[in-house]
């Protein structure tokens, strides 16, 4: 008996924090041949290139998708390409251009070519009205041009999977920690740079105060929860499609400095909060994440400590093999 062959997959995106570690993923489940990566920009020597195939593509440029998803018999699309909070706060239409226009044509073709989407949405969905624990179902009125792009791709996902049938489906990422690729522009990229000049020099000046607290998630359990997201079967997934609520850990800056000391010792961390902590100040301070346990069983593995040995560990290791 033959077995069916893997669905072909494509990542928009596929370069950044997210993608570098998600492509490596697929590639492992479904085989390097069925998953090809793409991106706006080539990074030279990047692994994700090495290592499979890779197409440079714009998600804005709707035929270049096309050509892409007719040639290769795409039938599922990871759509990671997007411009991020600090970045898209100084601009603001290029934000809006990408975000949501490049999702609406990913969402077009998904309609024509009957494709499964994943389409991450954010914790900067939530504005200063959302409770301090955010509920799934509350009001989303972001303060920064980046939330409402979310927002507005939490809604047309719904609209395309209640009024098209495409099967969207999305996952409000915390700030997501990862040592593999650098952090793509947001306002949780401190906690991410920390770890880095804690090793390099035992200093880090960060751009958010001691007291700022958010919602944060290592990047293996958000990998997991996007696997997990997509491979739940379709009548388990409720009218939060758009955007699940999933929670790791939640800390203050003072709380992750302790945690860093605990292996660096001295460690300093001075403070120089810039316009991304009134960002970070709009967002809640974690969040409640109970209908994706019941909808599809997320749980998360990583909590503060386990984070900050793993990250320690790794770039550190990392370090010793480029030296
Ligand atoms: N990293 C996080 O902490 C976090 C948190 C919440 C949500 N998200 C969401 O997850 C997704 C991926 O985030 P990430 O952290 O990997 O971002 P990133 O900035 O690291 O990577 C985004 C990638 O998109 C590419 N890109 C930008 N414009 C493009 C275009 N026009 N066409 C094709 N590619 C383009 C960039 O070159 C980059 O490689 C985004 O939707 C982001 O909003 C990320």
């Amino acid at each position: 008996m033959s077995e069916a062959s893997p669905p072909t997959v494509l990542v928009t995106g596929a370069l950044g924090q997210i993608g570098t570690e998600l492509v490596s993923a697929l590639r492992e489940r479904y085989g390097s041949d069925s998953v090809i990566a793409s991106d706006v920009r080539e990074i030279e020597n990047h692994p994700i290139i090495n290592n499979g195939r890779f197409l440079t593509a714009d998600v804005l440029e709707k035929d270049s998708l096309k050509a892409i998803i007719e040639d290769n018999d795409v039938s599922i699309i990871y759509h990671l390409a997007a411009i991020l909070s600090a970045t898209g706060e100084q601009n603001p239409e290029l934000c809006e251009r990408v975000n949501i226009g490049g999702l609406a044509n990913v969402l077009e073709l998904a309609r024509v070519y009957d494709l499964r989407v994943f389409s991450p949405s954010s914790i900067a969905v939530f504005g200063p009205d959302c409770p301090d624990h955010a509920p799934q179902i509350t009001p989303l009125n972001p303060t920064t041009t980046y939330g409402k792009t979310k927002v507005s791709g939490e809604v047309m996902a719904r609209y395309y999977w209640e009024v098209h049938g495409v099967d969207v489906r999305g996952l409000r990422y915390p700030g997501l920690i990862s040592w593999k690729a650098p952090a793509g522009g947001g306002t949780t990229d401190y906690a991410v740079d920390i770890f880095h000049h804690a090793i390099m020099s035992g200093k880090y000046s960060c751009f958010v105060g001691p007291n700022t607290r958010l919602p944060m998630m290592y990047m293996d359990d958000a990998i997991r929860a996007t696997l997990e997201l997509m491979d739940a079967p379709t009548e388990s997934i409720s009218d939060a499609r758009g955007g699940y609520n999933i929670a790791a850990c939640s800390f203050s800056v003072t709380e992750l400095v302790a945690e860093i000391s605990k292996v660096i010792d001295p460690f300093e961390c001075t403070y120089s909060p810039d316009i991304r902590q009134e960002y970070a100040d709009s967002w809640p301070d974690s969040v409640d994440d109970t209908e994706a346990k019941n909808d599809w069983g997320w749980t998360a593995e990583f909590g503060l400590e386990k984070l900050v040995n793993e990250m320690l560990t790794n770039l550190t290791r990392a370090r010793e093999v480029e030296a």
